[in-house]
């Protein structure tokens, strides 16, 4: 069973990959109730979480935070976190190779040690490395719910693109509003009858 304080822990000296020597000021492991019901994850540390050691405290952190609200929730009752932990220099987007690495040794392990029932990824970057895919394309896909491993994979739009155009704002208050109505859905019945289908041969 994976602990998430010693994995943590771990993470705080970890050098490996090539972003530890590129100038981050410490790790972003994560933040939130190690035992939430959905789990948020982003691209990478910027500037202001590199520098406080928690994801989402910037400018669309902010906005995460109010978005949590209108659906009732705090950053409390929620976990946050990122593909990559370490900040990447400027801000480019982490390499294949620093996201293999990093998701291998973090964030699959605080996924299977959080066993959220919703994962929302923020944006086209997470989405496409939690969904294992190349690429995808967030209009198409925004809101919707993947089953994996018992667990639902919603892509949402990244709280920035909201930052960039208000018009973004709208439907990322939607994405939200989806969220709310697939946490209070009962996956283990779902859960249930996927399998007993499966039996039955009607996959
Ligand atoms: N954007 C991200 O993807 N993650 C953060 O932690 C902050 C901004």
């Amino acid at each position: 069973m994976v602990n998430l304080f010693s994995l943590a822990e771990t993470a705080k000296d970890c050098e490996l990959c090539p972003l530890a020597k590129q100038g981050r000021t410490q790790v972003v492991f994560g933040d939130g109730n190690p035992n939430a019901e959905i789990m948020f994850i982003g691209e990478g540390p910027g500037f202001h979480e590199d520098k406080q050691g928690k994801p989402f405290v910037g400018a669309a952190g902010k906005l995460l935070t109010q978005l949590l609200g209108s659906i009732g929730l705090r950053r409390e009752d929620v976990y946050i976190a990122n593909v990559v932990k370490c900040r990447p220099p400027q801000n480019r987007d982490p390499k294949p190779e620093e996201i293999e690495i990093c998701t291998n040794q973090y964030l699959f392990s605080q996924i299977e040690a959080i066993k959220p029932k919703v994962i929302a990824t923020l944006g086209r970057f997470a989405s496409a490395v939690v969904l294992g895919l190349k690429d995808v394309s967030m209009g198409r896909v925004h809101g919707q719910k993947f089953k994996r491993e018992g667990r639902y994979i919603v892509p949402i739009y990244h709280p920035a693109a909201a930052l960039h155009s208000r018009a973004n704002l709208e439907p990322l208050y939607e994405d939200f509003r989806k969220l709310k109505e697939y946490l209070e859905e009962e996956p283990e019945i779902v859960q249930e009858i996927e399998t007993k289908a499966e039996q039955l041969g009607l996959f």
